[in-house]
């Protein structure tokens, strides 16, 4: 099989999942962050060099005060229940996002997760916290104009000032919950991805349907504009 290098999803559907089962919201926000350990293994198993999964966008601080802070509360939960596996896999966690201007409790904690996890050389799983791709892209050319004043920006340039200048381009990306958008999610590095969409939300998204997915990215031709 041909696995993508470096693949991004959308973890849509923790929610409704849990409403599903009759359970509150938050509940699926919990199972959600287990189950990023099944699917980060098993794409680090397959060979998948880069995980970048959105946890939490720009958009999100919309939501009720009480689901935020147990959202920023994962990452701890993430650290005390799995740092070991992660250690044991050789997988480095990194971050994208405005994730230094979370609560100063959970920025602590990912600086933790960064620290201990930063000599694996295996895969890398980034985490989007507090993401949004057109902030980022703003940010990106506003920085590289006050680094560089009265010169025009090209592509390479802007891609080497984005949070992913040093992950490669993204192979694929997944969404799960049926839904079929982006929602501001690396607008920029999706140009030329291929994009799945599965119905299941995604603390049922196993490892079968992962696998599954890609064997439908293999289905596909990738032409970037051409013949
Ligand atoms: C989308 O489901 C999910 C989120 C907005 C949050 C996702 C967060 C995690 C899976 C855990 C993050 C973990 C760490 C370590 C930071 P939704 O709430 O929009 O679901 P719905 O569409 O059914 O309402």
């Amino acid at each position: 099989m041909s696995i993508p290098q470096h693949i991004a999803i959308i973890m849509d559907g923790n929610g409704r999942w849990a409403k599903n089962i009759g359970r509150e919201r938050t509940h699926g926000h919990y199972h959600g962050a287990l189950n990023i350990r099944r699917i980060a293994i098993k794409a680090h198993q397959l060979g998948v060099k880069v995980l970048t999964l959105f946890a939490f966008s720009t958009e999100n601080w919309k939501r009720p005060e009480s689901e935020v802070s147990f959202i920023m509360d994962l990452p701890r939960v993430f650290l005390n229940n799995y740092l070991q596996e992660l250690l044991d896999n050789d997988i480095c966690i990194q971050f994208i996002g405005d994730w230094k201007n979370l609560p100063a409790s959970t920025v602590k904690i990912c600086e933790e997760l960064l620290e201990k996890t930063k000599d694996n050389q295996g895969m890398k799983l980034v985490l989007a916290i507090n993401y949004g791709s057109k902030q980022e892209i703003v940010k990106s050319v506003n920085k590289f104009i006050t680094q560089n004043p009265n010169t025009m920006i090209d592509e390479t340039m802007l891609e080497s000032y984005l949070d992913t200048s040093h992950l490669p381009a993204v192979d694929l990306c997944i969404r799960t919950s049926g839904e079929k958008r982006l929602s501001n999610f690396l607008l920029w590095q999706l140009a030329y991805s291929e994009l799945v969409f599965c119905p299941l939300h995604w603390p049922e998204f196993t490892e079968q349907e992962f696998e599954n997915t890609l064997i439908e990215y293999e289905s596909r031709q990738r032409r970037y504009g051409g013949l």
